[in-house]
């Protein structure tokens, strides 16, 4: 508990009229016009962070969290309060919600610090807003508590289960090969997301919610409960009354956040074969307390740590069924001998401690003993080479394994609208052997980094039954694709990182068991093409946050935060592996 004598409650953050005690006489007159009582003011205030919208389908159980919320506070003694941020949801992001992950942070950020607040409870859940609000609570430094929305149930499609979005990916790609017809991709399209709560596999979504619960910031056995159950309110109820505690106790989010925890948070991200998103999330996170996360490091950590839990794109089921095999803790004790135990978690228990109070289930088929795994390997590998000085990452677990060594004639595309125009022309000169590269969608070019690294298969090749290719970007994809695709190459083509070079027709190598990315192009010819290049485009001197974007944006490897946001680093993590 680290002592503080700043004003609490409604005393906390006045209002600068140069009067103090005026300045909260007129906040209570105003917030009694809602008819607050004076004790219910005297209590601890707990902040509510709540991105209900109705554009958002994967926070439609905010307003039902909220509720539950409130109970837990006053159950608990304190005055909840709920206030909105920005909301943002994948598919209603333009140009894509990674723009505007660093924009809904900033928001949540100031307003947990403009208004009276002991402690904040952060309710969120699909990919960017989870991120959003860990990033806001280690840049504010108030006591914060994460609470996930919970994922959807899956549904049922002629027979087959089928949950978002992997099978929306997959469904799609089928109807490109024609193997299903228009009335079937219209069908389907009613089943993909039966309820409200974000997407039902291990994509980014989930695997923010394991990682939140994994370096302490949620309450254990709170990632994976859905979000229609019974069980995601209970968590709600007692994640309030937990908000209480962590106020009195005053409790900052960087004494949970610390090496130990975000280190836990990295080993669970490859034993989930979790979403290649989760590693940019995870750094940016980390970067606000002034903590870098070491690439290579990090792939030695990927070569001792196995893919378990056996859901898509990886594997098999959904996260209705993690849950039912007794959540994250079952990965846990898997892992237990690869954690840090005594890191402590916002319960005010060691990750060890809440361990050994859990409930062990053993579900072979949903979680794998470490003897029998997924993927012998971490979900992510770290590649370096010509092509990607700074790094490369690849999904390795959901790599098809006979491209995982390749070498191919690149097929290069300049842009997403390059893309969208030429991939499925009939007179596009593609193999199934070639590598296709599209440039200029990492986090400057696009801009915010698109999940357009998904590729699609040329029409004509997918039509053949061509399933999967080597796909390298600078761009991200969705945590619930899948395909041997190389992504976030850094630096990105639109800072000349040497992406940008590669001409169609000449020879990438690819050696994920090596690590290893290269363009087979001799020096000197590179240096020519790179002197032929056009000067890199000054960010625009007028436009609001997209001049601050363009300003202040990182490489993808610095988790694409804002570079003022980052204090300068001074510790490096993993520390051991
Ligand atoms: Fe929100 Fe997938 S779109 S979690």
């Amino acid at each position: 508990m680290k002592p503080n004598n700043d004003p609490k409650g409604m005393s906390g953050r006045l209002t600068n009229y140069g009067d103090e005690g005026f300045s909260l006489f007129l906040r209570k007159a105003f917030i009694k016009g809602m008819g607050y009582t004076d004790d219910a003011l005297s209590r601890p205030v707990i902040g509510i962070a709540n991105t209900y919208s109705g554009y958002n389908a994967c926070h439609g159980n905010v307003d039902a969290l909220v509720e539950s919320v409130k109970r837990g506070v006053m159950l608990a003694g304190g005055l909840p309060i709920d206030f909105p941020t920005i909301s943002l949801h994948e598919s209603f992001s333009h140009p894509t919600s990674m723009y505007l992950r660093n924009l809904m942070a900033l928001d949540t950020e100031e307003m947990i610090r403009a208004q009276p607040m002991d402690a904040v409870v952060l309710i969120s859940g699909c990919d960017k807003t989870v991120p959003a609000q860990l990033m806001a609570a280690a840049s504010a430094g108030i006591p914060s508590i994460q609470l996930v929305t919970g994922p959807m149930l899956s549904g049922s499609h002629r027979g087959t289960r089928v949950g978002a979005c992997t099978d929306c990916r997959r469904y799609w790609a089928a109807y490109r090969g024609q193997e299903i017809d228009d009335q079937e991709i219209v069908e389907v399209n009613d089943k993909l997301v039966p309820t409200v709560g974000t997407c039902s596999v291990m994509g980014t979504a989930s695997t923010m919610a394991c990682l939140a619960e994994a370096m302490g910031m949620m309450l254990p056995g709170s990632a994976t409960a859905p979000a229609v159950y019974a069980d995601r309110r209970r968590i709600a109820e007692h994640t309030g009354a937990e908000a209480v505690r962590i106020a009195v106790e005053n409790i900052a989010p960087a004494s949970i956040m610390t090496e130990s925890a975000l280190e836990n948070a990295l080993r669970v991200l490859l034993a989930l074969g979790g979403s290649t998103n989760a590693l940019i999330h995870l750094t940016a996170i980390a970067g606000r307390l002034g903590i870098d996360i070491d690439l290579s490091a990090f792939d030695r950590m990927s070569q001792e740590t196995p893919v378990l839990v056996n859901l898509k794109p990886s594997g098999e089921h959904y996260m209705e069924h993690l849950h039912h095999a007794g959540g994250l803790a079952a990965l846990l004790h898997e892992i237990r001998s690869l954690l840090h135990l005594d890191a402590m978690t916002i319960n005010g228990k060691t990750l060890g401690e809440n361990l050994e109070a859990s409930t062990r289930i053993i579900s072979q088929q949903v979680v794998r003993p470490r003897d029998n795994p997924i993927y012998a390997q971490g979900g992510i590998a770290v590649l370096e080479g010509n092509l990607a000085p700074r790094g490369a990452i690849i999904k390795q677990s959901a790599a098809s394994p006979e491209l995982m060594k390749h070498a191919g004639r690149a097929v290069v595309f300049s842009s997403v609208e390059d893309l969208a125009m030429r991939i499925d022309d009939p007179e596009l000169d593609v193999k199934a052997d070639d590598v296709l590269v599209l440039q200029n969608i990492g986090p400057k070019g696009a801009p915010g980094m698109p999940e357009a690294g998904y590729i699609p298969i040329p029409k004509k090749l997918a039509a053949q039954g061509v399933k999967d290719m080597v796909r390298i970007s600078d761009g991200r994809m969705s945590g619930t694709a899948a395909g041997t695709i190389v992504l976030h190459v850094s630096p990105e083509a639109a800072v000349h990182g040497p992406l940008a070079l590669v001409h169609t027709g000449d020879i990438i190598q690819l050696d994920v068991g090596a690590r290893s990315l290269k363009l087979l192009v001799e020096e000197d010819e590179l240096a020519r093409r790179r002197q032929a290049l056009k000067p890199v485009e000054a960010p625009p001197q007028t436009g609001g946050y997209r001049r601050l974007f363009l300003e202040q944006i990182l490489q993808a490897e610095e988790g694409c935060d804002f570079r003022y946001c980052r204090p300068e680093s001074t510790r490096k993590i993993p520390r051991r592996s």
